[in-house]
């Protein structure tokens, strides 16, 4: 059972959570990967996403987690609500809670903003992207695609390169995988790689060929130009040439390592075409692992929800 009514990060969720998140994701692949996409887990339960930022993945794979378990599915999306009249966050979260909103799902660029959400509402609150902070279910869904892949997560090396700095997936899976037994090595410029890095369990260098070499999976990140200050690396090109994830850089990983990214892709950028279109990527299976993740949450929160309700 979560310990929390929210998933607001993985720094502090223990691998027994982590690990039942990811058997009812299980369970809810087989739902999703079927011809009858219908469960009655969210029968009578709202949920609404609310966004600051722009998304494809996560903000869709969330409606289509809670309309697959019969759910009400909302979206608030900032630039066409209230939020651009001045309203707070906590005025808007406010205005949901009251209408019986069940789970809030925030994406938002301010690091800290769904424990705001979260501390003034009764609902549930999943942190679905906080600034450069946090990502959680994009790391879960990128947990659970190792997972199924290559049988467990403890002992494996992760190899995690580009713009750490910027980077909450980043961030969300170093907390994750090192919890389940998983070493990560983070790589990328020195100006994208953050200060102290490794005192949150990682280790750290700026020669990715050193961080690929015998990787079980190489996760390439977005360059995140939206952002950055100009000036963080020299041209596209030298960044592709020398932190890209390239085919013949990918040679020094373990023979069937996975090639991983959490998407929208800087294709010729972060990652060559040749190497996101190729079998040793999970990149459209993380999308569709995406869905089961966030059907898995929703259905624990919700369940925990009712049993504290009816214990009261
Ligand atoms: N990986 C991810 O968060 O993608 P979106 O920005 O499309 O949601």
């Amino acid at each position: 059972m979560l310990k929390s009514k929210d998933l607001l990060g993985l720094r502090n969720v223990s691998a027994g959570e982590i690990g039942e998140i990811l058997d009812t994701a299980e369970l809810m692949k087989v739902v999703i990967t079927s011809n009858n996409k219908k469960t009655p887990h969210l029968q009578g339960r709202s949920v609404v996403t609310v966004f600051y930022e722009n998304s494809t993945r996560t903000r869709l794979s969330f409606e289509l987690a809670c309309k697959y378990m019969s759910g009400t599915a909302s979206n608030i999306s900032a630039p066409s609500s209230s939020v651009t009249k001045g309203e707070t966050l906590i005025d808007t979260a406010r205005t949901l809670d009251v209408m019986g909103t069940d789970v809030m799902i925030l994406r938002h660029p301010m690091s800290g903003a769904p424990h705001l959400m979260a501390r003034n509402v009764r609902a549930s609150v999943i942190n679905a992207g906080d600034g450069t902070n946090e990502h959680p279910t994009q790391a879960l869904l990128d947990m659970y695609t190792m997972r199924s892949r290559l049988g467990g997560l403890k002992g494996l090396r992760v190899a995690i390169v580009g713009d750490v700095t910027h980077s909450r997936v980043a961030r969300s899976n170093i907390y994750g995988l090192t919890t389940m037994g998983a070493s990560v090595v983070v790589a990328g410029p020195p100006t994208l790689l953050p200060v102290e890095v490794e005192s949150i369990g990682c280790e750290a260098t700026s020669k990715v060929d050193d961080a690929v070499r015998g990787a079980d999976v190489v996760m390439g990140l977005r360059i995140q130009l939206e952002r950055q200050k100009k000036g963080l690396f020299p041209s596209v090109r030298e960044y592709h040439k020398y932190f890209g994830l390239t085919e013949e850089r990918l040679t020094l990983a373990r023979p069937g390592a996975l090639i991983m990214h959490p998407g929208p892709l800087n294709r010729g950028v972060e990652i060559s075409t040749a190497v996101a279109n190729s079998p040793a990527s999970t990149i459209d299976e993380q999308v569709t692992n995406g869905v089961a993740v966030r059907m898995a949450l929703l259905f624990l929160l919700t369940r925990q929800k009712n049993q504290m309700e009816a214990a009261s």
